[in-house]
């Protein structure tokens, strides 16, 4: 049930503290993780409104900087003994999501109850909700 897991991130605490969920998960049988950042194309149009970079260096930054964190938690699962894969989506977050879910034919997606923004009065963040409402796998939804 848990062989392949899939766990989008947005780098936050709460989809951080889903990953020693992930290394306990071996012991219920999982053996490899593909790790997911989907890069938000509104999210950098708005970038680019506050800064004088163009829109093409902000998202190589951000592929970079993207690239440079899941290489820390990719090493963080391989020593747990997971078999790691690494991807960057260019896509709306909840999409790219389900997206790789289907490319990559997953066991279970585990993913926060809330991400970067945390708004106190949200039960769920929008992406979260999201996936839960689409996709054809079970979610593990680690809470806040
Ligand atoms: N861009 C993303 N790429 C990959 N996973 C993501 C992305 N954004 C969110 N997630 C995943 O979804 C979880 C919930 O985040 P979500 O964005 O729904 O909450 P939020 O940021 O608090 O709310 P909102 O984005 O609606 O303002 C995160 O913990 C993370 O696991
Ligand atoms: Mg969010």
């Amino acid at each position: 049930m848990f062989k392949k897991i899939l766990y989008p991130t947005d780098f936050s605490d709460v989809a951080n503290s889903a990953l020693d969920f992930i290394k306990q998960l071996k012991e219920a049988g999982a053996e490899e993780v593909v790790i997911l950042h989907v890069i938000d194309k509104s999210s950098l149009d708005a970038l680019a409104m506050y800064t004088s970079k163009d829109f093409l260096q902000i998202e190589k930054d951000w592929e970079a900087n993207a690239a440079s964190q899941m290489s820390s938690i990719a090493d963080e699962l391989k020593e747990a003994g997971l078999e790691v894969k690494v991807r960057i989506e260019n896509d709306i977050p909840f999409r790219g999501i389900l997206k790789v879910e289907e490319d990559e034919d997953v066991s279970v997606i585990v993913l926060g109850s809330h991400g970067v923004s945390n708004i106190q009065e949200m039960l769920l963040g929008s992406v979260s909700e999201k996936v839960i409402r689409k996709a054809k796998k079970p979610v593990l939804v680690v809470k806040r």
